[in-house]
């Protein structure tokens, strides 16, 4: 495959996907924030660069020779911190927007923001499509809808651009089967009657190949087959092993950022993808 493709955030996810699209063949630029981190982006892409979204001293000027982006940002503190979730998803990705609509060049592009199925928030368990309105009731959600909303306008100015919602991420080096099942016997404070949605890296890399090759717009879901409750999964990690179970507790604390939904992937299904790690459990999903 020829063609230019850039990453922005080559982090867990970005960097899986630049060493795929280089594979390929494709020429890659790949960021990062952290000039400490140069180095090792110069072994995965063609083109290394500081990039900050945000930070208007930061040269966005890369775009211009692009065919596909992939925008794969996160905070990377570990909590939930309103200011770092407002740093990325608030100012840095309206000011990639803008960035994108102000490109030099009028070279066509392909972009695929990385958002998150945990939009949907709360919906009592039932079955929730891309049609389903996202929960804003919590503050992080908001920011996520928001930021989905202002990149989706790209799409408006001659940019096709799609927005991949992706479950909880489990691959090579987050191997969350085991750490489920290291909290056998012990009590973990969340609600275990709720319903999350779970994606391996893998198919992950594969949906946005799949998008930038698809040329897709809109929004989709990008999320394994497994619709159960916390519980009932660490129930069947467990019992595989014949481990204790994991308690957990019955109710939500008042704080909590609620996720109890079934994401569908019917409508990338659909289109002819398929993801090929079905489940956590899958046996291909621990290769
Ligand atoms: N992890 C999950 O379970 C999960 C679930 C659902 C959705 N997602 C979404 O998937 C995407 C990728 O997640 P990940 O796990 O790969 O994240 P990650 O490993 O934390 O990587 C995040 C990347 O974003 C970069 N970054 C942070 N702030 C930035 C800014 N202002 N401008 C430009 N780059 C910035 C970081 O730069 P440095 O290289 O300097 O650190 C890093 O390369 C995110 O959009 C996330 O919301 C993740």
């Amino acid at each position: 495959m020829a063609g230019s493709f850039g990453v922005i955030g080559c982090g867990y996810v970005g960097s899986a996907a630049a060493h795929h699209f280089r594979h390929l063949g494709l020429e890659v630029t790949g960021t990062t924030t952290s000039p400490s981190r140069l180095q090792e982006l110069c072994d995965l892409v063609d083109h290394p660069r500081i990039y900050r979204a945000g930070d208007s001293c930061s040269d966005a000027s890369f775009l211009d020779s692009l065919d596909g982006l992939l925008i794969a940002m996160a905070p990377t503190s570990v909590s939930m911190e309103e200011d770092q979730y407002r740093a990325v998803y608030g100012t840095g990705v309206t000011s990639l927007v803008e960035a994108i609509k102000s490109r030099q060049s009028e070279r066509p592009l392909h972009v695929s923001y990385l958002s998150s199925a945990g939009v949907y928030g709360n919906q009592l368990g039932a079955v929730c499509d891309e049609s389903t309105p996202t929960d804003r009731s919590n503050t992080a959600n908001a920011l996520l809808a928001d930021a989905e909303e202002a990149v989706l306008s790209l799409n408006g100015f001659g940019t096709s651009t799609c927005v991949l919602r992706l479950g909880g991420i489990y691959g090579p080096n987050k191997d969350i089967a085991s750490f489920i099942r290291s909290a056998s016997g012990h009590m973990v404070p969340k609600n275990g009657s709720h319903i999350n949605a779970w994606v391996h890296l893998r198919d992950i890399v594969q949906g946005i190949d799949f998008a930038y090759q698809q040329r897709l717009h809109g929004v989709f879901n990008l999320v394994d087959d497994l619709q159960v409750s916390r519980r009932d999964l660490s129930n069947l990690l467990c019992d595989d092993e014949g481990l204790a179970p994991v308690i957990w507790e019955n109710h939500d604390r008042s704080d909590a950022r609620i996720f109890n939904a079934r994401v569908s992937n019917e409508k990338l299904k659909q289109l002819g993808f398929q993801p090929s790690v079905r489940s956590m459990l899958d046996p291909v999903a621990a290769i």
